[in-house]
């Protein structure tokens, strides 16, 4: 998979695909992420990538003419599979949008700044429009770094053991069950004595109990969804 990533804060990024799952998986080769400065394809002298809202009001807007022609250049060396647009105003993330996305072979993602983008770029260019909540945040950079995590580490042979994606929280609707490492006895507080029997379809069984008692208590309305 081939991540492209369009922002005016490119080096916001940088570091966090630099790091653990997301550079062991560009290193093998499972995915490249490429970051780009939007203020290299503005034509103004002062870089500018954005101007005041037509028809007034607070806030800057950013322009048509960089985003078009970044993602013009960007499409005249391959094809997108979605052009993402990150905003609060979006369809909000989750498992099964990462699920989808992860089994695409080229992603482009536009992190909105300011009052958003001129809408002309929504219209001609963008697929798809993620928010990652109900919540503003300052920019859709973080936002956007969130779902290629969400996503990259979903794609075959990111993560060390191919099994754990799926037993995720909400891969199933459901949430994980808790999870105990050495030392078995802390301040007198033990583990549960199953974990500790090496009964495998005991432990299954517990840990799927727990999962449903888990999700019952926190989450309702994924319970419900479970269909269990
Ligand atoms: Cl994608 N962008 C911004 N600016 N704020 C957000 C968001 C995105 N998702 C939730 N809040």
């Amino acid at each position: 998979m081939r991540i492209d990533i369009i922002s005016v804060v490119p080096k916001l990024m940088e570091s966090f695909f630099a790091h653990s799952i997301l550079k062991r998986g560009q290193e093998a080769g499972h995915v490249e992420v490429v970051l780009h400065d939007l203020r290299d394809y503005s034509l103004s002298k002062q870089r500018q990538v954005d101007d005041y809202a037509f028809g007034g009001g607070a806030g800057m807007v950013m322009s048509v003419e960089p985003i078009a022609r970044c993602i013009r250049h960007l499409q005249s060396e391959r094809h997108y599979d979605e052009i993402i647009y990150m905003t609060p105003d979006g369809e909000t993330f989750n498992q099964q949008t990462a699920n989808q996305l992860s089994l695409q072979g080229n992603l482009l993602f536009l992190c909105g700044h300011y009052k958003g983008v001129d809408q002309r770029v929504r219209d001609m260019f963008i697929t798809k429009e993620i928010s990652i909540g109900d919540y503003v945040l300052s920019g859709g950079e973080l936002a956007a770094a969130v779902c290629a995590d969400a996503i990259i580490r979903l794609i075959p042979g990111v993560l060390n053991d191919e099994t754990s994606a799926l037993t995720d929280s909400f891969q199933d609707n459901l949430l994980a069950p808790p999870v105990y490492t050495r030392p078995a006895e802390f301040e007198g507080i033990g583990v549960p004595s199953v974990l500790l029997s090496g009964h495998e379809a005991k432990i299954n069984e517990w840990r799927f109990e727990q999962s449903i008692e888990h999700t019952k208590a926190r989450r309702p309305d994924l319970y419900q969804k479970s269909g269990l």
